[in-house]
């Protein structure tokens, strides 16, 4: 009998709305998104006094992944707010990326008003809703992204607008060569870690085994990893179903690493993922390796992934798309169709109501 991972019949019921091909576009979407973001008007945006990314779940992500990039590059400071009220310090120095893909969610609505109201210059990046009729009536520069997709999936469509307008803003040198770097690696790695890759030669595939019935706790060796690991988590979570956890070094070390002393108890159930860059420096490769001798040995499995590509933006995404496709495999191991998130679309038609 064919193992389910490299049944093509069995994939295809299980996952009738296709997560697993929106995953592995995301090289293309995200230079669609580029583009996109490339052709406004960045002026007045060369020099911010802070930036601030609105957005929650798979529209804050990107956020997520700017911030990193940007973290060691750009000489100002790029916040990402996941609620409602912006920070006090928001104000006509501060510019703002306010991305929802549906248009409708709440927080980002809100958050994006009160920075407005504060004097702040916006741009939104939305496939429609409220945000875009928001954004029509306050005059503010809007990407359109196409939309119909889950969120989640539109990553690329959601993060490569932002980069589009760092790039035109000068924020940093070299970002379109990152892009085309990212989203030509992003399609290799696809194929090689992709569904039609068999099991027996394909990491992503042997991993998604691994955390069957387990806790994944994923953890980013360095900082430029650390939205990795969040997404990670997040694309557990939501793909797969399960519960999940992330955290990064070196903070884990001050407190999350005295929590496994526990030998024989929950640590038997979790796996843990260690998602590293091959330019972590070396200190935090020996951080890494001696909280694995001191705590780690009671977890039922230990894994490290490794970035690939040269660019950061490429090395980050090359991590991204490895626990994006491992998502999608568990939720496959786990007989669940990866697209649907009943309880995200409950709560917010409760919360609609109320
Ligand atoms: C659904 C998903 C969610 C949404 C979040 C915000 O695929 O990933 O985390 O992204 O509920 O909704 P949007 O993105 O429409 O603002």
């Amino acid at each position: 009998m064919t193992y389910v991972l490299d049944d093509p019949a069995k994939l295809r019921s299980l996952d009738p709305q296709d997560m697993v091909g929106l995953v592995v576009r995301l090289g293309d979407l995200l230079e669609e998104g580029f583009e996109l973001g490339r052709r406004l008007d960045a002026s007045g945006w060369e020099r911010p006094g802070h930036v601030l990314v609105l957005g929650m779940g798979g529209s804050g992500i990107g956020g997520d992944l700017l911030r990193a990039l940007l973290y060691e590059r750009a000489p100002f400071a790029v916040t990402v707010v996941k609620d409602y009220v912006p920070p006090a310090w928001v104000g006509p120095g501060t510019r703002v990326l306010a991305c929802s893909y549906s248009g409708n969610t709440e927080e980002t609505l809100a958050a994006y008003e009160a920075a407005s109201s504060a004097g702040a210059q916006c741009v939104v990046v939305s496939s429609g809703g409220q945000l875009v009729e928001r954004a029509a009536a306050h005059g503010t520069p809007t990407v359109r992204i196409p939309g119909g997709l889950p969120p989640r999936a539109a990553l690329g469509l959601l993060l490569g607008p932002m980069l589009g307008v760092a790039d035109r803003a000068g924020w940093v040198e070299g970002l379109g060569a990152g892009v085309a770097e990212a989203a030509r690696l992003l399609r290799e790695l696809a194929s090689e870690w992709g569904p039609g890759r068999p099991a027996a030669e394909n990491p992503a595939k042997e991993l998604a085994r691994a955390l069957v019935g387990h806790v994944p706790v994923v953890y980013a060796a360095s900082r430029l990893a650390e939205p990795a690991a969040l997404r990670w988590k997040t694309q557990l979570n939501e793909n797969s179903k399960v519960y999940a956890t992330w955290n990064v070094f070196p903070e884990l070390n001050h407190n999350e690493t005295v929590g496994w002393a526990l030998a024989g108890q929950p640590e038997a159930l979790l796996q843990v993922v260690v998602l590293r860059d091959p330019q972590d420096p070396p200190r935090l490769v020996r951080r890494v390796q001696v909280t694995r001798e001191i705590s780690l040995g009671a977890a039922a499995g230990y894994h490290e992934v490794l970035a690939r590509g040269s660019h950061p933006l490429a090395r980050l995404l090359s991590l991204v798309l490895f626990g994006d496709l491992v998502s999608v495999y568990l939720a496959y191991l786990n007989e669940v169709d990866p697209t649907p998130v009943a309880v995200i679309d409950e709560l917010k038609r409760r919360l609609a109501d109320a």
